[in-house]
């Protein structure tokens, strides 16, 4: 393992002014947001979307890296150019979504673990032939009255770093994602216990796993109130109470922080962020990972039409450019207009 060159992989992947565009939605869920725009989710359909994704002009200047999906890389751009090749040659990182999804705890009502760690040293190599140099995998917990259970916490965590020790063998940079949904009617300060328990356990694990944490990329959660809170907090409060959860329990080692968006309006996302870079400097880069507060906009400009992939890779390019400014902590929302 080379230590050195995984955290130059990493240093890329969180490059100043930049962010990681999640472009791996599984073929189900490609599916999903196909069917809101009444488009049919063909594997050319697909490869028609992710080319207008990459190919968008000057897509390098906000955009350090991409997340695939398995049959993506296998993809090329309109002119045969492998999309891993195409993006690597714009200075972009590309990655892979390497876990399989989640499953069922037993005994353990509403709560899954992610799974994917049989063979996941073959396919690794395997992705590292096609290009990608970093991974994903995602953990999902849940808030509601009784849960998130230690059980289900312990799991995940315990899955992240096998995930992540493999990564590095095979010379891939693992994002660590453990995502705590924002499904739900909890508050902002349950968001803030539960992540913070949900860090110190994964921490744990990926010391325990004897994971190199400066080869890592972290994809949280913001600290943010249940999607259906009866008073939502502001966005001050919201990029506080992340800063200050991050503070508590992410070594500085880290390289850097990608957040998800969650299910928060691309707007949303892209001011919280905003002010969480104005409280800066921070020991680690606090950049961006967004799938749907990137593509919603550009998804629904081009609703499956040839003739609209211009304006859409515009749309895109728009939102880059904000999430962009975001990471200095310049984005207003009047920007919105212009
Ligand atoms: P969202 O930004 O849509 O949450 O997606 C990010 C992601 O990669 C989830 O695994």
């Amino acid at each position: 393992m080379d230590l050195s060159s995984l955290n130059s992989i990493a240093q890329s992947m969180v490059a100043p002014n930049k962010g990681i565009l999640a472009a791996d939605e599984s073929t189900p869920t490609i599916g999903k947001r196909f069917a809101s725009i009444d488009t049919e989710s063909t594997e050319s359909n697909r490869q028609i979307y992710r080319n207008l994704l990459f190919t968008s002009p000057n897509v390098s200047e906000y955009i350090s890296g991409v997340i695939l999906f398995d049959e993506t890389i296998r993809q090329s751009t309109n002119d045969g150019t492998p999309f891993a090749e195409h993006l690597t040659s714009l200075g972009i990182v590309p990655g892979i979504k390497v876990d399989k999804g989640v499953k069922g705890i037993p005994f353990c009502d509403g709560e899954t673990v992610t799974e994917g760690l049989d063979g996941l040293d073959e396919r690794l190599d395997e992705y590292y032939e096609l290009g990608a140099r970093f991974a994903k995998w995602r953990a999902v917990i849940s808030i509601s009255d009784d849960l998130p259970s230690k059980n289900c916490i312990r799991l995940n965590a315990h899955a992240l770093a096998r995930y992540a020790a493999l990564c590095q063998q095979a010379q891939i940079v693992p994002i660590v994602e453990p995502e705590v949904l924002m499904d739900g009617t909890h508050d902002i300060d349950r968001c803030f216990d539960v992540t913070s328990e949900v860090l110190q356990e994964v921490f744990a694990e990926l010391n325990n796993q004897q994971v190199a944490l400066n080869g890592i990329v972290l994809k949280p959660n913001m600290v943010i109130s249940g999607m259906d809170a009866a008073n939502r907090a502001d966005i001050p409060t919201v990029a506080s109470a992340t800063v200050k959860c991050l503070s508590e329990n992410v070594p500085d080692e880290v390289p850097g922080i990608a957040f998800l968006s969650g299910g928060q309006t691309s707007e949303e996302a892209t001011a919280h962020l905003s002010s969480m870079n104005e409280m800066g400097p921070h020991p680690w880069q606090l950049t961006f990972s967004y799938g749907r507060a990137l593509q919603a906009e550009p998804l629904k400009v081009w609703s499956g039409v040839d003739g609209n992939i211009e304006a859409a890779q515009e749309a895109f390019i728009k939102r880059s450019r904000l999430n962009s400014l975001a990471r200095t902590g310049n984005y207003h929302p009047q920007m919105e207009e212009a």
